[in-house]
């Protein structure tokens, strides 16, 4: 009997999902390996019915295409994170059950491909005695351990292109557009879309605002002959002293939802500076559709680093992009906590030596 891994998506789904599914399979099948699909997440472990040997036809199209045919769960027994970012400990017949399904299907490797949740999830699976690896997924970059997540570059694409379009219609109107963009607690997609969109104003987590510093920005454009400002706001963006703004009431055993801080920015903007503001949130869009081609690169990269961890006996570790160059970090270190972006980045650097306000 061929050796035989399994391969399970968790979390929010991302553009890139598939390329890693099309490359840990193909790098599997090169060894002779069969690779099972785990159809739902993790729960789809738990139902022999939902896990699938994929054929080569299953890999079509895959290296484009976005989200996830294996379905994915950020919900559910093996929700990792509740509120604003605690920690889940899984149950030990949890844990049994899945140890148990995996030993039955003669899964000798798991390559589990999440975000910072579906990663301590497979951390805790691990230290179960469940041979398991992990690639870091996420739109939001926030993973511990690595330079970067797959899906980032795709997300921030997407949010460059809303800010190039912004562009064209706050000049014309002379209005303040504020696009709020995802990344939870982490203000990675902002400050980067950010840069390369030309924002004026980049507001994120880690750098508290004032409505003060923001008005300012936009009057020194003004009294510059410049009647429109851009701002770019993380979802997780705060005021000083205040809190997050999230969207609807907290659902029990799930993560808080974040949203609508764009809206509220916009209309103490235009009520402090009589300036009609607008705000446009990007939500969804920025994590669907096709993978850019740097992500299906990384994606590839990912893939077939998870699977040579495997033949090597390196369980209980992520693939990791650190220093340009495809390595690996133990699980154990991964899904502690978030990657958020240091307040004295080169990134954040560079976009203060060209003026950008940041709100403080
Ligand atoms: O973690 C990825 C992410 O897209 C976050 O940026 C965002 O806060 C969250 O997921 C949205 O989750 P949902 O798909 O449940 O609305």
């Amino acid at each position: 009997m061929p050796q035989r891994i399994g391969i399970v998506t968790g979390g929010g789904d991302c553009p890139g999902l598939n390329a890693v599914i099309r490359a840990v399979t193909k790098a599997a099948n090169r060894r002779g390996w069969d690779a099972v699909g785990v159809y739902g997440g993790y729960e789809g472990l738990l139902n022999p019915e939902q896990c699938k040997v994929l054929s080569i036809h299953d890999l079509d199209g895959l290296l484009t295409r976005g989200g996830t045919v294996l379905g994915t769960a950020n919900r559910g027994p093996f929700c990792a994170k509740v509120g604003h970012g605690q920690l889940v400990q899984l149950p030990k017949d949890l844990l049994d059950a899945t140890k148990a399904a995996c030993e039955k299907m003669d899964i000798v490797g798991l390559v589990s491909i999440g975000g910072d949740g579906t990663l301590a999830i497979a951390n805790q699976l691990y230290q179960h005695g469940i041979p398991i690896v992990g690639v870091p997924k996420t739109i939001d970059n926030d993973v511990i351990g690595t330079d970067t997540t797959f899906g980032f570059d795709s997300a921030v694409a997407c949010a460059t292109d809303a800010l190039d379009r912004l562009h064209s219609t706050a000049e014309s109107h002379r209005r303040v557009m504020v696009l709020e963009v995802m990344g939870r607690y982490a203000g990675w997609i902002a400050a980067l879309s950010g840069v390369s969109g030309g924002a004026d104003v980049i507001l994120i987590p880690e750098i508290p605002f004032t409505y003060e510093s923001i008005c300012a920005k936009i009057a020194d454009r003004e009294a510059k002959g410049r009647q429109f400002t851009i701002v770019v706001a993380a979802e997780g963006a705060r005021l000083a002293g205040g809190g997050f703004v999230t969207a609807g009431a907290q659902e029990a055993q799930r993560e808080a939802k974040l949203g609508g801080v764009g809206a509220v920015i916009a209309a103490e903007l235009q009520a402090r500076t009589g300036k009609e503001c607008r705000a446009v949130v990007l939500g969804h869009l920025q994590r669907g559709g096709s993978p850019t081609s740097v992500d299906r690169a990384l994606c590839t990269m990912f893939g077939t680093a998870a699977v040579k961890l495997i033949a090597d006996g390196q369980f209980g570790r992520m693939v990791s992009y650190t220093a340009a160059e495809i390595t690996s970090v133990p699980l154990a270190e991964v899904g502690q906590g978030i990657r958020t972006v240091p307040p004295n980045a080169g990134l954040i650097e560079t976009a203060r030596a060209i003026g950008v306000c940041f709100g403080d």
